[in-house]
């Protein structure tokens, strides 16, 4: 059984993409490994949020992966800012990280392209506190995306370096989790690439069902098939893409067939798919209402994460101090 760290950004709001590319194999992980799933609020301090912003944020972003069935009974589910023992294994590991390879991290420089006037210390450190993230629960294991792979590999020479400097072998070096068959993707509503949050192009796991119709109504198609079995252009192949997850075999099929015999109405095959989205994304939504209405239950989800997760990462921290040297007298 592997341990498995997972961060997720506490900018919330959950589209159909994260649900079928990583959310979908965050709840067969979870069953299989010994996972802890963190919502990263001090990484979100980089951009400077208002108060009531940050707490928004991470209460929505919790509520989401809530709601789509990330399972606390099952997994280790916390907030990174509820467990302080990650600052200070954060503190411990940038006295080992050199200027030099953080100011080379592809993520800094593109911060330094995106946001010149606001390059704190905290975005150079970023992958550091990433590191003490996954190395406080001696994970072997993380989930990451293409944009994360450098962080992770950074991850290993952090670790690797303590174990070196140290002579001990204390840190597992974290492999990339491999979800086996190919991530789905899934694209936007706007005829080109996937579906991303600032892409403005996603449908929201929160939206209601007159957002999905207005945002489905919107996507791009093109005008039509004019020959039989014709190639569909992208736009219209990304509506089928989407179709191919939310509704039923008959249903895809029906379209599939209407385009190759050119008799497609693109209003039509907007229609269904509203309806099969809304369909799909109902529950869900009222889901994330009932738990954001519900303080009892967040509450008692994160108290007993940071407890967990707490007992693992202060252990971690314990035999960290003694290692380097700080012994009781
Ligand atoms: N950097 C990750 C992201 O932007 C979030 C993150 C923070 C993370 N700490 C982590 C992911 C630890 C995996 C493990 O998506």
């Amino acid at each position: 059984m592997d341990t498995v760290v997972s961060g997720i950004r506490s900018t919330g709001n959950l589209h159909l993409g994260n649900y079928f590319g990583a959310i979908k194999n965050f709840l067969k992980m979870q069953n299989e490994n010994n996972c802890f799933f963190f919502i990263a609020d001090y990484h979100a301090l980089t951009t400077h949020p208002k108060p009531d912003d940050l707490h928004g944020n991470i209460k929505q972003v919790l509520a989401e992966y809530l709601a789509c069935g990330i399972d606390p009974e099952v997994a280790t589910v916390f907030v990174q800012s509820d467990v302080p023992e990650v600052s200070e294994l954060y503190l411990l590991l940038n006295m080992n990280a050199y200027v030099g390879e953080l100011e080379r991290t592809a993520s800094f420089k593109e911060k330094i392209r995106k946001q010149p006037d606001n390059i704190n210390a905290g975005l150079l450190t970023y992958p550091v506190l990433m590191a003490a993230d996954i190395i406080i629960h001696k994970a072997n294991k993380v989930p990451v995306g293409k944009d994360q792979e450098q962080h992770l590999e950074m991850t290993r020479r952090f670790a690797r370096r303590f174990n070196m400097m140290y002579s001990v072998s204390y840190f597992p070096e974290p492999d990339a989790y491999n979800f086996g068959k190919q991530l789905i993707k899934i694209p936007g509503l706007d005829g080109t690439g996937k579906m991303g949050k600032s892409e403005g192009n996603g449908i929201f796991l929160a939206d209601s069902p007159q957002e999905i119709k207005k945002k489905v109504m919107r996507a791009v198609t093109d005008t039509g098939p004019t020959a039989p079995d014709q190639e569909p252009s992208e736009p219209v192949k990304n509506l089928f893409t989407i179709m191919n997850v939310v509704s039923e075999p008959s249903t895809v099929k029906h379209f599939t067939d209407s385009y190759a015999a050119c008799t497609i109405r693109y209003g039509d095959l907007k229609k269904q798919l509203t309806e099969d989205i809304v369909k799909f994304t109902e529950p869900i939504r009222v889901r994330i209402n009932d738990i954001l209405n519900d303080k009892v239950y967040l509450h008692k989800v994160v108290s007993a994460g940071a407890e967990k997760a707490r007992e693992s990462a202060s252990k971690t921290v314990r035999e960290v101090r003694e290692i380097i040297g700080y012994r009781p007298f």
